[in-house]
């Protein structure tokens, strides 16, 4: 089965062709970041006008790579949210629009199930069940994945996400937008142990997190020093290793409390180095694997939706009548 995914949650317009069969067959991103980069965050009005234009020619560009027709395309997936309201509305538009006019199926699925299932996309994949970290710019969440659709929160922020705390702390620091890779690389420069920053709720008994009181810790700390390149660095390196800490730390407890064997990370921030440098680490000689999945397919794309798409299709298509392959998952 072959299935068109259509991503337009924020501002990345993402297309992709997966077949069940032959796997990811080809993808197409465009970043909007340069057009919002002058206001420091996406704005929302400009990111729709954007997808607008944007999604049609993607497709058109993946058809062509993958040198395939629309008319054999089985189904159209795309992202329903969470996300921005009118970047999602011309996502959902399209895809209905391009699903009705060819009478096959549209998948609207959730983003965070997209991400969650995005190392699939690699190889090695992860089999089910894994632990998930699901770590992007509006979320920060541990997951119990058992398979297609079955999805358990085992803990998530009480306040900012950890993509959220790089880029409000990459934005004190005077980086970019959107500056949680600024702030990485900046990082990169440090000199470690001049700062210590607070881990919030490292030791707490639950599997949440809190992010909010961090940022501002490196906020008072930005204030208090002169802001030369070197400091910022260390202060860069400090806010990292703190968040790193804690993201490294809860997951493990979450495979100890779960006993399950492979972890996954997902989201933006799992491109961060540090935390994939850290959890390698700690889990060298558990038995334990780690998966992420290739760094483009880590932030926003339409890979992952098209593979969600294609596995809910083919999970609906394996299911007894009368069962939709619903599932629940906190957006
Ligand atoms: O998953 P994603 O593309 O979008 C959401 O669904 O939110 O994640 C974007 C987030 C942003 O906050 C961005 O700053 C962060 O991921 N990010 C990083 C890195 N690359 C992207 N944060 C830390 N280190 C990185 N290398
Ligand atoms: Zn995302």
């Amino acid at each position: 089965m072959l299935v068109l995914g259509i991503e337009t949650s924020c501002d990345e317009t993402g297309v992709a062709l997966y077949d069940t069969r032959r796997k990811l067959l080809g993808h197409a991103l465009y970043s909007q970041v340069d057009m919002h980069r002058d206001y420091g965050g996406v704005v929302p009005e400009l990111a729709s006008r954007d997808h607008i234009r944007r999604v049609l020619p993607l497709v058109t560009q993946v058809l062509e790579q993958t040198n395939t027709s629309l008319e054999t395309i089985d189904a159209i997936a795309y992202t329903q949210g969470p996300g921005l309201a009118g970047a999602l509305l011309t996502g959902a538009s399209i895809s209905n629009a391009l699903a009705f006019a060819r009478n096959i199926p549209v998948l609207n699925i959730h983003h965070l199930e997209g991400h969650l299932l995005s190392p699939l996309l690699s190889d090695p994949a992860p089999d089910f069940p894994f632990v998930a970290l699901l770590v992007s710019g509006g979320h920060t969440q541990l997951m119990h994945v058992k398979g297609i659709g079955q999805y358990k929160l085992l803990g998530e922020t009480v306040d900012d996400a950890a993509g959220e705390a790089f880029d409000k702390t990459a934005k004190l620091l005077g980086l970019d937008y959107p500056g949680g890779k600024l702030l990485a690389d900046l990082a990169t420069q440090g000199q470690p142990g001049r700062f210590k920053l607070p881990r919030p709720m490292l030791n707490s008994d639950d599997l949440n997190f809190s992010f909010s009181g961090l940022k501002t810790a490196a906020a008072l700390l930005i204030n208090k020093q002169k802001a030369n390149t070197q400091t910022r660095a260390d202060i860069a390196l400090a806010f990292e290793d703190a968040v790193t800490d804690v993201l490294v730390k809860k997951s493990i407890a979450a495979l100890k409390i779960t006993r399950l064997q492979q972890l996954v990370v997902a989201g933006g921030v799992g491109a961060n180095s540090r935390l994939r440098q850290k959890l390698r680490h700690h889990l060298v000689g558990t038995g334990i694997a780690v998966f992420f999945p290739e760094l483009e397919f880590c932030t926003d794309n339409g890979a992952m939706i098209a593979l969600a798409g294609a596995l809910r299709l083919q999970q609906l298509n394996e299911k007894p009548p009368g069962s939709d392959g619903s599932f629940t998952i906190k957006a």
